[in-house]
């Protein structure tokens, strides 16, 4: 799960789709294409957000992607079109490529993004949170139905 600053959405993505499935079948992780924030903790408000629906997020740490990653997840969801240019441009091969998907792509009404709610003073969260859980159920439907 990628976002800019992986201090906001990811975090709140990797923890949504963790809640939802096996950790001895899928692991799961986050990171951000900057690396303004790295070691930190998510912003607090995706922590509340995250904790209202019963998901802890807080000791989650904040990490850069790294190129290794293309080896390491066969799957890489980004939250919008700015974060998948970014992690395009990383990209060494075109299975690499294959692998680079806007989150809500999965719920299949186009190319559609997660909005960044850093600077959003309102319930940017909450929206963020709903958005995310419903692309996160998806995921989780499509792994438990695999073997
Ligand atoms: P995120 O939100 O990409 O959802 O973690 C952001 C958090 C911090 C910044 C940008 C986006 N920032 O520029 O500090």
């Amino acid at each position: 799960m990628v976002c800019l600053g992986n201090i906001c959405r990811s975090p709140l993505a990797e923890g949504i789709l963790k809640n939802k499935v096996a950790p001895e079948k899928v692991f799961v992780d986050s990171a951000g294409t900057g690396g303004y924030h790295i070691g930190l903790k998510p912003d607090s408000r995706s922590i509340d957000v995250a904790q209202k629906y019963g998901i802890d997020i807080k000791d989650q740490r904040c990490r850069k992607f790294s190129i290794a990653d293309f080896e390491e997840f066969d799957m890489i969801y980004v939250m919008d079109k700015s974060n998948y240019q970014n992690i395009i441009n990383l990209a060494y091969t075109e299975a690499d490529k294959q692998k680079v998907q806007l989150l809500l792509e999965v719920l299949g009404e186009g190319s559609k993004e997660v909005p960044d709610p850093y600077h959003d003073k309102a319930d940017g969260f909450e929206k963020v949170f709903h958005m995310i859980d419903e692309a996160c159920t998806s995921i989780a439907n499509d792994l438990n139905t695999q073997e």
